[in-house]
């Protein structure tokens, strides 16, 4: 996919610091430890990996809600690290996050209108009136009921509550929406309405998503390429068609044969690969490639040698001494 970049992130890291449990000690995790990647104007890049893989500490570096420790993020080209608060508000504009859970990132004691005006108001843009309009203008746009502006979040369902959440995240017009998880906390039978409405505000307002979730499943049909997150870094990156036909590294294979819709009885069938264990903690990175204690294919080379991220074929991106389907 061609297109002008929007949003270029390089060896981007984020660390925690805490207090170790002996007297003095520190705990450094490495939520987030080198992420490079590039989000093209138009497109939607789904970022998948499991709970703790550092997904929402890199949407947060990446729209400058959490200061990098260190790296690079560059949006239409102007480097956002290091600018002031003020320098960065008109970038902060046109980059908007959706939260994954909806029950939790709306105010209980705020109208649902006011979330919704509250970015137009905070940026003065508008006058009440003006302000008004666009905020009924934008129940409609997500499809909800223009009338219920008065009423509070806890008079919404679920899935109600996230076209709220979608509608504030457009209120200033973004260009490139960072999505949370944005269905990950809904019902199964709401994800699809809102993974619609998502797809065709993409179309009609020319957005660029960058859409985060822990499986493969939700980001299929949403997604024209697809990162994988294993603890910190991309494993994996690549044209969505490519990622989900032959996935190159094991862990993406193992995320992938875990997905039932991606295995339903039509598609060749897929051995099941489980991967034991949890993701370990970000303080106690493995030596080596970071997947090889729960990799079922690892060498002695995978405990010592970390494979870097290399393109191995056009577009597709991979961190792994052993790559699959590659004949
Ligand atoms: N404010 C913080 N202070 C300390 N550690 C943090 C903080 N935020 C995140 N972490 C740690 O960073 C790592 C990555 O967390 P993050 O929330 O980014 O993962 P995630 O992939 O979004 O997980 P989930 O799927 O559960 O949302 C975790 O080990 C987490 O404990
Ligand atoms: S480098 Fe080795 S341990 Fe890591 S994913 Fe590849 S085969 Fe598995
Ligand atoms: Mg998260």
């Amino acid at each position: 996919m061609s297109g002008e970049v929007l949003l270029r992130a390089t060896d981007v890291v984020k660390t925690f610091t805490s207090r170790g449990k002996k007297l003095g000690a520190r705990n450094v995790a490495t939520a987030v430890n080198g992420v490079s990647l590039e989000v093209r104007r138009g497109e939607t890049l789904g970022i998948v990996g499991e709970s703790g893989c550092g997904k929402s500490t890199l949407a947060r570096c990446l729209v400058q809600l959490l200061p990098v420790t260190s790296g690079s993020v560059e949006f239409r080209g102007v480097e956002l690290t290091g600018l002031s608060r003020r320098q960065l508000r008109p970038h902060r504009r046109e980059m908007q996050l959706v939260f994954q859970d909806p029950y939790a990132s709306l105010n209980p004691r705020r109208t649902v209108g006011d979330i919704v005006a509250d970015p137009m108001r905070i940026n003065k843009i508008g006058s009440d009136q003006e302000i008004g309009d666009r905020v009924r203008d934008l129940f409609v746009t997500v499809g909800l009921d223009p009338a219920s502006i008065r009423r509070y979040p806890h008079e919404f369902s679920g899935g109600q509550r996230q076209r709220i959440g979608i509608a504030r995240s457009l209120s200033l017009n973004p260009s490139l929406v960072v999505a949370d998880e944005p269905v990950s906390a809904l019902d199964v039978s709401v994800q699809a309405q809102v993974l619609n409405l998502m797809a065709d505000l993409q179309e009609s307002l020319q957005l660029t998503y960058l859409f985060i979730a822990h499986d493969l499943g939700v980001v299929r049909h949403v997604s024209d390429r697809v990162g994988v997150m294993y603890l910190g870094e991309i494993v994996e990156l690549g044209d969505a068609e490519g990622i989900y036909g032959s996935p190159l590294h094991p862990y993406t294979e193992a995320l992938l044969s875990v997905v039932p819709e991606l295995n339903d009885t039509d598609a060749p069938r897929r051995e099941r690969i489980l991967i034991t264990g949890d993701v370990p903690d970000p303080s106690a990175r493995p030596d080596g490639c970071s997947f090889h204690p729960r990799c079922p294919v690892a060498t002695d080379e995978c405990r010592t040698l970390k494979p870097p991220l290399i393109e191995l074929r056009p577009g597709r991106f991979v961190a792994c001494h052993h790559p699959r389907n590659i004949d």
